[in-house]
This record gives structure tokens, sequence and C-alpha cells, in this order.
């Protein structure tokens, strides 16, 4: 068992490091505040490889694997959460997507300007009345010959203000419920399409995440990704990659949260000493250390079970999301505490670390979702 970094995954590492850094950490508190997407350093992490982490170079991915990914991930996360879950979605929910379940002509067509960060993906699922059960949604793709015609409203879309193209999943056999749901590849400049509402959200804030309305748009059949009717299939295969991502999100907001924690502890004085004197801070900085390193020890696990493709890892990837973002809630609260009412004002990293882990335990599936995943493992349904 070997728990290092090889050169290239520390070469990648240290880049985003560098990246979140340079390039991030100087604009997010007003991201933050105007609620705006550091577009500028999504495309340049694009050029760097960032943006096509797991795919083969034949497709102008970086192949840099899930674990670097992951690792990178954290990297992002410490800084600029919001970003990260841009970073996450094309990594894990396109580019995966297309990877797995597209045809040939659909990898040539869609990858490389993935990779690249020439275009921006988005996955759209979620409907304000379809959560949880994606399987109960509305959206329709009717089939009119050699075309399917979509017409719905989605929401909560992880990029929807920025993206060229979506993996879009809509109905095409009413009669099948959740048997009747498809997956496609569609570009936004589609006649039809327009970006909803813009949400105004409590973190995350430099992501977008907006509704998607299809009116009657005209798509080719050759734009269905996988067989028609199993798009649920292709939805939760995806989810499985996706959880690993968002679990990385989660450790990366902790760790943030914990090196703020440690600064601020030595700095601040109380009583006469600074606070990290005090044994029963330190017993709170002992917990989150533990807390994090547990999360990030089996993240790399989990991500380790996708690289080497060995087996399915459907249970691991819910376990490791549902861990990390509830470690992360714990962490981000104690780290928040430590820091007293300074903690509780915008000048203070931890106000927007508290507010970015929040989404953590509930997108790519709530924490219950997670835990019906597991208990479902465990009892073989
Ligand atoms: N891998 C592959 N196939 C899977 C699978 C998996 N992990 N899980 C289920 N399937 C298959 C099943 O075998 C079944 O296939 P058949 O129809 O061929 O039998 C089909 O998918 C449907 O499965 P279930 O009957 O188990 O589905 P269900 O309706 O009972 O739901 C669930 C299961 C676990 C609750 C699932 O619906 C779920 O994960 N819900 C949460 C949805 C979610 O995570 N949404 C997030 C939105 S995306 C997002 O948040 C992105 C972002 O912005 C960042």
């Amino acid at each position: 068992m070997d728990f290092t970094f090889n050169e290239e995954q520390k070469m990648v590492i240290d880049g985003a490091r560098r990246f979140a850094r340079e390039k991030l950490a100087p604009f997010i508190a007003e991201l933050d505040e105007k609620a705006e997407v550091n577009l500028k350093a999504l495309k340049e992490l694009g050029k760097l490889g960032y943006l096509g982490m797991t795919l083969p170079e034949d497709f102008d991915g970086s192949n840099a694997g899930a674990i670097a990914y992951a690792a990178s991930m954290i990297e992002f996360s410490k800084v600029d959460a919001g970003t990260a879950v841009a970073v996450s979605v094309q990594n894990s929910l396109v580019n995966d997507a297309i990877l797995t379940f597209g045809t040939e002509a659909q990898k040539k067509e869609f990858l490389p300007r993935l990779a690249s960060g020439e275009w921006i993906g988005c996955f759209t699922l979620t409907e304000a009345n379809s959560g949880s059960d994606p399987g109960s949604l509305r959206t329709s793709a009717i089939r009119d010959g050699e075309h399917f015609v979509l017409s719905g409203t989605k929401n909560f879309t992880t990029n929807g203000g920025i993206a060229d193209m979506m993996i879009v999943f809509a109905q095409t056999c009413k009669e099948k419920g959740a048997k009747g749901i498809s997956a496609f590849l569609v570009r936004t400049d589609v006649p039809g399409f327009k970006v909803g509402k813009h949400e105004n959200k409590m973190g995350i804030r430099s992501s977008s995440t907006t509704e998607m309305v299809f009116e009657n748009c005209r798509v080719p059949a050759s734009a269905l990704l996988g067989e028609e009717n199993k798009g649920l299939k292709v939805a939760l295969t995806t989810l499985d990659g996706g959880r690993i991502g968002i679990a990385a999100q989660a450790v990366g907001i902790a760790e943030g949260a914990l090196d703020e924690a440690v600064r601020y502890a030595k700095e601040r004085v109380q009583f006469g000493r600074p606070i990290s004197e005090l044994e029963g801070l330190q017993f709170m900085l002992a917990d989150m250390a533990t807390e994090v390193e547990i999360a990030r020890t089996m993240l790399f696990r989990v991500a380790w079970m996708k690289e080497s493709h060995s087996q399915k890892f459907t249970k691991e990837a819910a376990m490791i999301k549902l861990y990390a973002s509830e470690m992360a809630h714990r962490v981000c609260h104690k780290a928040l505490q430590v820091h007293g009412g300074y903690g509780f004002m915008k000048e203070y990293k931890i106000e927007r670390l508290y507010r970015d882990q929040r989404i953590t335990e509930i997108y790519e599936g709530t924490s219950e979702i997670q835990r019906c995943v597991i208990a479902r493992s465990l009892l073989g349904e």
C-alpha cells in the first residue's frame, strides 16, 4: 500500500495550489460579494489541463487521473469553492458522462473542446418538483421523425449561466416513468433554449446556478447520450463519480477552515496569552485535524477505486460524500467558534467557508440520499 503521490501527481497538485494562490485568492472576496463567476480563471484552467483531468490524450485530456483530480479539487476549494464546483461539474459530470456513454462522434465533437475550456458544460437534471427523486422529472423530449423536441424547465443547474453545452435529462416515454428518461447533448445556442433565473445563493457565490428553460427545442436524434430511455442510468452512474468531486470540495473547505482556525488561534491574545495555549481550544483543533485526515485518506482510496477501474464504487462514493460533507460542517462550525465574534464578520475568510460548506451536504445527493444508497448496498437491494 503506497500512500504517497507520484511525481506527476505532485506536479499537478502543486500547480493547482499555485493557481489557487495566484489566480483565485486575489478575487474571491469581491466575486463572492457580487455573486460573479471567475470565467477568466476557468478558461485558464482549461488551457492548463484542469478541465480534462480524467480524459485520455486522444481527446486532448491531460489524463492526470481521479486521484490528482481529487487532490486538485481540494486545493481549489480551500480558496474558492465556487470555481472548484465549476471544475468538478466539467470533469466529473460532463466529461465523464460523455466518455462513458458517448458515441465516437460525440466524443470527438465535445471532449477536446471541454478539455481545453473552449466550452464550459453543465449537467441539467434537477427540476422544481424533482430533486432527490430524479425519476419523477417532467421535462419532455417528444420524438418527431429524426428529431426530439424538448420542453420544460430545469433548475439549480451549476454552470447554467456560463455553459456552451449541456447534458439534459428529459422524459422520452411518459408511460414508462423513471424508465422513460433519456439524456441529450445540447448546445446552449439551440433555438428555443434560454437561461432562466440566476439564483442568489448563500454560498459558493462565485459559481453560476440557474434555471434552464426549453421551449420546443429541436435536437437531432444523434444528440441522444446513451440509449433512449436509459437516461436515469446515465445520470446515476455519472453521479457516483461526481460525488468524489464534491467530497474533495468538502475536504478542501474543511482544510481551509482548519488553516484559518490555527492561524487565528496563534494570533489572538486573551487572558494575557494566545488562545492557542488554552487546552479547550487545542482539543477543538486536534479533533478538527483528525477528522480532516480521516476524510482525506478515504477520499483518495475512493478516487483510487475510480482510477484503477478495479471495482464498482457506488457505495464508497456515497460514504465519502456523506462523511466529508458532514465533517466539513463540524470543522467549519468549530473554526468559526475559534474566531469568536470576528468569525461572524465578512472580513474573515471563515465566514465565507462556513457558508460555502453547507451546499456540500445537499447537491449531487443530500446526506439522506447518500445514506439510502449505502443502506441499499448493505442490504443487497
Ligand atoms: N450506477 C449505475 N446504475 C444505477 C445506479 C448507479 N449508482 N443507481 C441506480 N442505478 C440504476 C438502477 O439499476 C436502475 O436501473 P434499471 O432501470 O435498469 O433497473 C435505475 O438506475 C434506477 O435506479 P433506482 O430504481 O434505484 O432509482 P430510484 O429512483 O429508486 O433512486 C436514488 C435511487 C439513489 C434515490 C437516486 O435517485 C439518487 O441518487 N437521487 C439523488 C439525485 C441527485 O444526486 N441529484 C443531484 C442533482 S445533480 C447536481 O447536484 C449537480 C450540481 O449542480 C453540482
